[in-house]
């Protein structure tokens, strides 16, 4: 009985429940019976033993997989075997860590002008601000511009109202998202947003057919000259980049702003950092890299050990699995625990404590510890494919907020996640351009 309520529960508040889960069975427990198995792991260990284990053992396209409704059937997300490791090599030849270096200047004048925004909203005095959807657009315009470069990013505005519909299919209860074909119901909805995706990406292929842009850094246009997917392939992973590029980051950037401004002494210290990165702000910003920006990214790890996007990820077992010592049968679901490894009180002192520093410096069996216990982007083969540009991307954001704007915190209380994990309430701080006195608005 109370396996049902977990089952139940689990998609609904997938947070406060993997914890109860944790708490009361330990942190490996096998949930269900027959057709509707689930596996909960939480040691990092186990966790970690699971990504060692051969691809093939496991599946992303399985029964639970609501996804393929939005990211296509072709895309990375719920496709297996051959077809996924041809799509992961093609798509994988577009994050290169030189492309990743090229998208720097960008991320920095994006950033720039979501701050220039930001600044004369405030017109000079100190208000309260949502820095969620602010942060949204931005990551958004950095995903469109990765992906298409300039004219891709100008359709940004249809693209985003696209994904809100998109990301209210994902919020709702695990049961609503059936694929249950009621006319004017969420699935057909989402269904025509998806269509609105593919015209807008489908037109940036045709224009590209006829008249390449010759830019390098341009992904959508490296995997439509290697000529290694179909067009439909294509359009599958352009649309799930933009969806990964958007949900997780965004969320991700909210936590990162609201624990850093919340930390006494923190936001001094990442300022003075990016000061001495950057060179003062009226100098203008020569391209620089991420390179000194070092407690800016401790800074994003320490937020993503905490708050990672998503309780727990997902795959299908296809065939008994040994891990940690643990027999897993086949046809069982999987749900492995980011969140849960990045508190475990066995791995982390004080886990539940925000401090950058934690990562500074470790002996070599912290940094064994934390290189199994720190997994927001997954491991193994199905790894995050995005990872380098989030961590960039995030430490960049970060720095230059930090040096442009003064933020504080509005409440003391750390808020609870939402099902998709972002912050319940949003990202409320009330900021002022560093260095000016603010009047209280
Ligand atoms: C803070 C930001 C991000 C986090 C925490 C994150 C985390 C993850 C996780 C946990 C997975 C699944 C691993 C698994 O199932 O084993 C994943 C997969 C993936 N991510 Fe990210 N992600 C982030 C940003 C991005 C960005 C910016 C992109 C690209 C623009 C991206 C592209 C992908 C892709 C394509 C996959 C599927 C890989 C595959 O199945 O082969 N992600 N990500």
């Amino acid at each position: 009985m109370a396996q049902v309520g977990y089952l139940r529960r689990l998609f609904t508040q997938p947070h406060r429940v993997i914890q109860e889960i944790n708490d009361r069975h330990g942190p490996v427990v096998l949930l269900g019976a027959g057709p509707a198995r689930l596996a909960i792991l939480g040691d990092p260990a186990v966790i970690s033993d699971l990504f060692t284990e051969p691809t093939e053992s496991f599946r992303w396209n399985h029964r639970f997989n609501t996804l393929a409704q939005w990211v296509g059937e072709d895309s990375l997300l719920t496709s297996d075997g051959a077809d996924h490791r041809r799509r992961r090599r093609a798509v994988q030849a577009g994050f290169s860590r030189r492309r990743i270096s090229g998208w720097i200047p960008m991320i920095r004048r994006e950033t720039d002008a979501s701050i220039d925004r930001l600044v004369e909203s405030l017109d000079g005095t100190r208000a309260t601000v949502d820095l969620y959807p602010v942060g949204r657009s931005l990551v958004l315009e950095i995903v469109l511009q990765v992906l298409g470069g300039p004219r891709l990013a100008q359709r940004a505005p249809e693209v985003d109202a696209q994904l809100r519909m998109l990301q209210d299919f994902i919020e709702l209860p695990a049961l609503r998202q059936l694929p249950l074909p009621i006319p004017g119901g969420p699935r057909a909805r989402v269904q025509e947003a998806r269509r609105t995706l593919d015209r807008i990406v489908d037109d940036e292929i045709a224009r590209i057919r006829i008249n390449p842009d010759g830019d390098e850094r341009n992904v959508l246009e490296s995997l439509v000259t290697a000529g290694e997917l179909t067009d439909a392939e294509i359009r599958d992973q352009v649309i799930t980049l933009i969806g990964a590029g958007y949900d997780p980051s965004s969320a991700s950037l909210a936590w990162i702003l609201l624990r850093a401004a919340a930390t006494p002494g923190l936001w001094d210290r990442l300022a003075e950092e990016a000061d001495a990165a950057f060179g003062p702000v009226e100098d203008g910003t020569p391209p620089g890299t991420s390179g000194s920006l070092d407690l800016a990214d401790r800074t994003v790890r320490e937020s993503l050990r905490l708050h990672p996007p998503g309780a727990f990820g997902a795959r299908e077992t296809v065939v008994d699995v040994i891990a940690g010592g643990y027999r897993i049968p086949r046809h069982t679901l999987v749900a492995w625990s980011t969140h849960l490894a990045g508190r475990d009180p066995q791995y982390w002192s004080d886990p539940l404590r925000f401090d950058p520093d934690r990562h500074l410096n470790p002996t070599p069996e912290q940094a064994a510890l934390a290189r199994m216990a720190w997994i927001p982007y997954g491991g193994g083969s199905r790894n995050c494919l995005g990872f380098a540009l989030a961590q960039i991307e995030l430490s960049l954001i970060l720095a230059r907020f930090a040096q442009r704007l003064r933020l504080e915190p509005v409440g003391s209380e750390v808020p609870q996640p939402t099902r998709r994990s972002r912050p319940q309430g949003g990202a409320p701080l009330r900021g002022t351009p560093r260095g000016e006195t603010p009047v209280d608005r």
